[in-house]
């Protein structure tokens, strides 16, 4: 049985499309079989045209009793019954009928067959199996190491030559170890690997070290042609939360890099204001762009010797991407008296004038008093 990737890939989760069973003649059903993950959505082929209107049918997983009626079309207009109500909509397609619909979000109990039926008697019907796959979650921050789980009953007696285990992304191989060797696509070369110690006990989980923001997707096991489990595994790949440092005027400034590489050190004097490249990181070594004078120590580009002008946010950027891995606010004080200081000591000063000016002027208030009273 092939694999009949590209037809109905929706984007996110991976939707295998396998015909199992293509009709010897018109008034036969194809059928179909898909899986795709709980709130995806995924498209249900018809045969002819969507102006002649067809029926949906469903049947659910477990059931084995006929096949109930859950919409109706009519030029292009889907009514569907309350469980499917506001999920379903028309669909013009290419391949392999004419057109469809598309249902989705999926929830857990929409896992069975649908039948579509059109109501021109002389195109065919097609069914569809549906399988909805529930994925195990792997959130990672970018740069750090996500070990994609994956078991198999595999053999007791099977040894490394073989073996073979296949590991998919989004539908695409991306790693094989088969015979003693594992091959990696250029993106996971020398980032991936697998535990060959682990692997005869049934383990085939995935490391990838250090993530990248282009690893997020919907990955897949499988070993000797069999399914792994869990059947599908998310990964999620974020920006680590951000920092807040304050230094002082002619102090270094450590800002970190969280292991990812080639990576750029941006800096804006406030959130959302114009950015200028400040350090381009690559291999562990840095290239300074502006006036930062620093070096990279333990994965954090360190800039030396900062002034009042260095207060900021400093955002650590993929290359490729241009993503944020990291925000880094940043306050510079200053060294000896500062700003808030200086305007603290002026105040007092003000205040102190003021006071002995209140007490002179009443002093003299006063005695004019005494004298308009001498006078009269
Ligand atoms: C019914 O379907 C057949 C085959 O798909 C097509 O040739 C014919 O034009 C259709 N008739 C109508 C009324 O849509
Ligand atoms: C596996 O590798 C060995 C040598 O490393 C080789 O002799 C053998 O033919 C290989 N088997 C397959 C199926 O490729
Ligand atoms: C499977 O192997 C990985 C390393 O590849 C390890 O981190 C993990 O703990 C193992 N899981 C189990 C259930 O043994
Ligand atoms: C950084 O990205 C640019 C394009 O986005 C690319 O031309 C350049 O080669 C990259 N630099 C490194 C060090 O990967």
């Amino acid at each position: 049985m092939k694999m009949d990737q590209g037809t109905f890939d929706v984007g996110c989760c991976f939707i295998g499309l396998i015909l199992l069973f293509a009709p010897p003649s018109v008034s036969s059903a194809s059928v179909y079989r898909k899986s795709a993950c709980l709130g995806q959505s995924i498209p249900l082929p018809c045969n002819g045209a969507a102006r002649s209107g067809a029926e949906l049918f469903f049947m659910q997983h477990g059931e084995q009793k006929t096949f109930q009626k859950v919409a109706e079309m009519t030029s292009g207009r889907v009514s569907a019954e309350p469980e499917f109500e506001g999920r379903l909509k028309s669909d013009p397609m290419e391949q392999p009928g004419s057109y469809g619909l598309i249902l989705g979000p999926l929830v857990y109990n929409d896992g069975g067959s649908y039948e579509c039926r059109p109501k021109n008697s002389t195109a065919a019907r097609v069914e569809t199996i549906v399988d909805i796959l529930f994925p195990f979650q792997v959130s990672m921050a970018m740069g750090e190491p996500a070990i994609l789980p994956c078991v198999g009953n595999i053999k007791k007696q099977a040894h490394h030559g073989d073996l073979c285990v296949q590991w998919t992304r989004d539908g695409m191989v991306i790693c094989k170890y088969c015979n003693n060797t594992l091959t990696c696509s250029p993106e996971f070369k020398n980032r991936a690997s697998l535990s060959t110690d682990h692997i005869l006990q049934g383990n085939m989980s995935l490391t990838i070290k250090p993530t990248r923001s282009s690893d997020r997707g919907y990955y897949q096991c499988s070993y000797n042609e069999e399914k792994g489990n869990p059947a599908i595994v998310s990964l999620t790949v974020a920006a680590h939360p951000p920092l807040r440092l304050t230094v002082k005027e002619g102090d270094s400034l450590p800002v970190p890099l969280y292991t990812t590489e080639p990576l750029n050190v941006m800096f804006s004097t406030a959130a959302g204001s114009d950015e200028v490249l400040v350090a381009s990181v690559k291999k562990g070594s840095v290239l300074f762009r502006s006036r930062h004078l620093g070096r990279v120590l333990s994965n954090t580009v360190v800039l030396q010797s900062v002034t009042l002008l260095d207060s900021g946010v400093y955002s650590i950027t993929e290359n490729d991407t241009g993503e944020a891995i990291g925000t880094v606010f940043v306050q510079v004080t200053g060294s000896c008296v500062s700003a808030g200081t200086v305007a603290g000591i002026t105040l007092l000063v003000a205040v102190v004038a003021a006071a002995i000016s209140i007490f002179i002027s009443h002093m003299c208030l006063k005695k004019s008093f005494q004298w308009a009273e001498v006078g009269q």
